[in-house]
């Protein structure tokens, strides 16, 4: 395999002034589009709750999904590193159990895992990386603390919860996560962290400071128009020209336009001249057709 974007790489980006650039994917197309379009990291994130699977929020996601997911982002042997989220609950019981899920993301395909958290998920966090799995963090708004927070909420906006949350970077940033999401704080917030800490931040929702940027494939495609969060800048329709190339499908089914004659097989003209020959006349019996 052609040697891709490895998490020493990413790490070493930081002070580089070149922003990193992540974007999600679910699936070997998601990778493949995500690949040519040169970015740096792939993220495989438990999003897939919300924006392909249907579920609410991205409780409901388990280990099998992320691995089956990964899977088939690692089968499109991307050139980005693909990072994936460790699932709610997947790493919250003790440091064995995230080393075994962790690993089984590996096994997948994943070159690091992602995880939500500060210091209080620093036992586990040291325990992955003492199995050799690079870890990126994430903090600020962690979606998987959606019932703690009283909902999607933006993060640090009081002096103790910033103190905290720059502790939080720091402290994961010396265990030896290779870099740090900072979803959802204020634009000061993460200028703050990102100059406390040695390693890239990545933000989303947290304005320009960070060392690089992140958003969610269907968001920033338009591919998940139902809701559009202050930080998403959608580049594309897709949902709108996937509708509208859909509605002329059925149309041209319904009008007797699809399929023509080039895009239908055909048999040879002698083959043909055959099935359309009158049938030879049965002789009966008694000589009688
Ligand atoms: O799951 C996800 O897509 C994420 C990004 C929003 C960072 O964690």
């Amino acid at each position: 395999m052609a040697p891709g974007v490895t998490a020493p790489a990413v790490r070493a980006r930081k002070g580089s002034g070149e922003p990193l650039v992540m974007v999600t994917a679910y699936d070997a197309p998601g990778a493949r589009i995500a690949d040519s379009a040169g970015v740096d990291l792939i993220l495989v994130g438990d999003s897939l709750a919300m924006v392909v699977l249907g579920y609410g929020d991205t409780l409901s996601v388990t280990v099998a999904d992320m691995e089956h997911h990964t899977a088939a982002v690692a089968r499109a042997q991307p050139r980005p590193m693909v990072i994936t989220d460790m699932p709610w609950l997947s790493y919250h019981l003790n440091a064995e159990d995230a080393v075994r899920n962790a690993a089984r993301l590996i096994r997948a395909g994943a070159q690091a895992v992602k995880l939500e958290g500060g210091r209080k998920r620093l036992p586990m966090i040291e325990a992955i990386l003492d199995a050799e799995i690079p870890v990126m963090g994430h903090i600020g708004l962690t979606p998987q603390s959606l019932h703690m927070m009283g909902g999607f909420k933006v993060q640090g906006k009081e002096r103790d919860a910033v103190e905290a949350l720059v502790a939080d970077g720091r402290a994961l940033a010396d265990a030896g996560c290779f870099a740090l999401v900072l979803e959802g704080v204020p634009d000061t917030v993460a200028a703050m962290i990102t100059d406390a800490v040695p390693i890239p931040t990545i933000g989303i929702g947290a304005g320009p400071s960070c060392d690089g940027q992140v958003l969610v494939f269907h968001d920033l495609l338009g591919l998940e128009d139902r809701v559009m969060p202050k930080f998403v800048r959608r580049y594309a329709s897709l949902k709108a020209d996937a509708v509208a190339a859909l509605a002329a499908f059925a149309s041209d089914v319904r009008g007797h336009r699809f399929p023509n004659s080039e895009e239908s097989y055909h048999l040879s003209g002698e083959v043909a001249r055959q099935l359309s020959a009158p049938p030879e006349p049965v002789i009966g019996l008694y000589g009688r057709a």
